[in-house]
């Protein structure tokens, strides 16, 4: 995967005008009926999945436009949203200061690079991991480790080849007019990774039932991942795969 060609793609993405709503920007939804119906399907799990205090200091990473950075900042103490696109980065700056907000950190650097050590009660990657190469992947997975605390709380949503393996998409999409890349991950390869970087798998699932129009690739599907940093040993009787799991 080439790595110049993602960054174009996104540096474009951020130039975009025309879409139905903000966040089509980054979740490709071309109309609005759709559009809403997807965020509403999604904010609902998100919501039910990822309690939030407002102590908590919460890492935003590959954060986009900052839909979710803004979401969450009036319910926790600090939010850095971690964006490589300056144009996205620069949006989420007026949004958060129109909308008032004192509580985000922007900070425009790749995602990979990102690790303040023991830092983040909750670290949130929405889309991203597809979107890395092997190398930037086990970087930015290391960093991820070591920036949150132990007994933090990993949320992953992201979009995972149902395949047996990795599905890869390296090429000109007319859907989207623009050349593509992207590497799905199994939820299998991503819970063995991380269960490598000392985290425990707390609960997984899809966003869209099966038969959603939602899930419109055959070979990809949209899933959380909840992990939770082990603290040594206190939760040793832990799995790391629950059994009802299914990855
Ligand atoms: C599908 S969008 C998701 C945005 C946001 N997390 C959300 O869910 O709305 C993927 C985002 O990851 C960003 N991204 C891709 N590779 C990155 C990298 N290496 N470092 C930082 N951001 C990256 C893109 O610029 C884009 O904003």
């Amino acid at each position: 995967m080439n790595r110049e060609k993602v960054k174009k793609f996104w540096y474009d993405r951020a130039q975009a005008v025309n879409v139905p709503r903000p966040e089509s920007l980054v979740n490709f939804q071309r109309d609005a009926v759709t559009a809403d119906l997807y965020l509403k399907t999604e904010l609902a799990v998100i919501n039910a999945e990822l309690p939030l205090k407002n102590s908590d200091v919460l890492v935003d990473l590959g954060a986009g436009n900052g839909r979710f950075s803004l979401l969450f900042a009036p319910k926790v103490r600090k939010v850095a949203a971690v964006e490589y696109i300056e144009g996205f980065a620069a949006e989420i700056a007026k949004q958060a200061r129109e909308r008032g907000y004192t509580n985000i950190e922007v900070l425009n650097s790749p995602a990979e690079d990102f690790c303040v050590v023991n830092s983040a009660d909750v670290i949130f990657v929405s889309g991203l991991l597809h979107y890395l190469d092997n190398e930037q992947y086990d970087q930015t997975v290391n960093n991820i480790s070591k920036t949150l605390k132990p007994g933090g709380i990993l949320f992953l949503r992201e979009t995972i080849s149902v395949l047996e393996n990795e599905f890869i998409v390296d090429k000109f999409s007319e859907e989207l007019g623009a050349y593509y890349c992207s590497i799905y991950r199994t939820g299998g390869q991503h819970i063995e990774t991380l269960s490598q970087k000392q985290f425990m798998l707390l609960k997984a699932g899809p966003f869209f039932e099966n038969g959603s129009i939602f899930n419109k690739r055959l070979e990809t599907h949209l899933h959380y991942f909840i992990f939770q940093k082990r603290i040594p040993r206190i939760n040793s009787d832990i799995k790391a795969y629950p059994e009802d799991a299914g990855y």
